[in-house]
């Protein structure tokens, strides 16, 4: 097969953890006769520097015209420590989920065997966690309406959504059941939004093309409980942005480290594939980040191809790399560690 895929390496470790993704899909390509056409382009913060824009109009055509985006990181500690700034990174990212329609992000939660006393719960808490998030992406509070009153004392944000952008995000989390253990949790506050009652409405309607599915409906601090209780109860979940942000954050804990979880988003002609850590600004440049979460966001957009064996082959060399202690030092525990290209040139060798 042949892809085009635009590469938005983006900022701080982004442009590190992006090599070795890359080395570790041109060694499956190679073995399993694929041509990889890598389309690199400006995103974030150094984007600001080079042409004063986050999501510059060329990025956009670059991504647009590519068959899937592999995306780094973005984000400054110069932007981050003055809110006054106009233009951000963070604009780039939310402007590129929305001229991409990027509406679906997945995010899958599992255990890795031989990490799992590195997590901060406990084994048989956490023991066979295999769960999903698809978090809506488009709507919500992150871009509704917004301002100041009262000269500058009141602030307000609005959360609003569409019965169609809660059904187009549902029927994933539906069809995603379907192919896995067909339970579905829909996560709301309906007991005081009313935006999650349009949601929970919305659902519940199209319960019926899914006979095979068994969904659930909980508040969203209730999970925020369960989840770190008793995460192997979940399978897929879905929800609203704001929550959704704050859930896979803390689902992110129950896998042991940031650096190790992937991620998804989907739109309708196109899917973005990133790891859900950001820039790590403190580790730039000191080839010390771990690279397996946007190694395992690229096993990800093979499987978006469905071309899962190439993506299993990552899977399986990235579980093997963890047993052998092929690690950063962010899971080296004061043991052996590797710098971020060495692991990206073992996995490569080794698939
Ligand atoms: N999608 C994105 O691009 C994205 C997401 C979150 C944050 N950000 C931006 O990133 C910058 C830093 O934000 P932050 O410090 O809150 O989040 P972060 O994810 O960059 O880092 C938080 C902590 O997680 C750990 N970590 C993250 N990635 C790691 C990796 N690959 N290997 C090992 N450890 C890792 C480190 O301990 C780090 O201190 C900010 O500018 C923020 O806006 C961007």
């Amino acid at each position: 097969m042949k892809l085009n895929i635009a590469l938005l390496a983006g900022d701080g470790i982004g442009p590190e953890v992006i090599d070795q993704a890359v080395k570790v899909c041109d060694a499956v390509a190679k073995k399993f006769n694929h041509d990889l056409n890598w389309r690199p382009a400006l995103t974030g913060a150094s984007a600001i520097d080079a042409v004063g824009d986050p999501y510059p109009d060329e990025t956009h055509n670059i991504c647009a015209t590519s068959d899937a985006v592999l995306f780094g990181a973005i984000g400054h500690p110069k932007y981050d420590n003055d809110p006054s700034a106009k233009v951000r990174p963070e604009q780039g990212l939310l402007r590129m989920r929305q001229k991409l329609g990027l509406f679906a992000n997945v995010r899958p939660t599992f255990t890795f065997p031989s990490l799992i006393d590195k997590s901060p719960l406990k084994r048989e808490r956490i023991e066979g966690t295999d769960l999903v998030f698809l978090r809506e992406l488009t709507g919500g509070i992150y871009f509704g309406k917004r301002g100041r009153k009262d000269n500058g004392d009141t602030a307000y944000d609005t959360c609003t959504y569409t019965r169609k952008e809660i059904q187009r995000l549902a029927k994933k989390g539906f069809e995603m059941a379907e192919k896995r253990s067909k339970r579905l949790c829909c996560v709301d506050k309906a007991n005081v939004l009313e935006s999650s009652r349009l949601w929970r409405e919305t659902v519940q309607a199209m319960e019926k093309d899914y006979p095979e599915v068994k969904v659930s409906y909980e508040f969203v601090d209730a999970v925020a409980m369960r989840l770190v209780q008793w995460p192997s109860e979940y399978d897929v979940l879905i929800t609203e942005n704001l929550f959704g942000d704050i859930l896979t954050d803390e689902a992110s804990v129950i896998s042991g480290s940031m650096g190790l979880m992937p991620s998804a988003s989907i739109g309708e002609n196109i899917s973005l594939y990133e790891p859900i850590h950001g820039s790590y600004p403190q580790a730039a440049g000191k080839d010390i980040a771990n690279p397996l979460a946007t190694v395992l966001s690229a096993a990800m957009l093979f499987d978006g191809f469905n071309l899962s064996e190439e993506a299993e082959a990552i899977r399986k060399v990235v579980n093997e790399s963890l047993s052998e202690g092929i690690v950063t030092e962010d899971l080296a525990e004061g043991g052996k560690s590797y710098k971020t290209s060495e692991v990206g040139d073992w996995l490569a060798s080794h698939i």
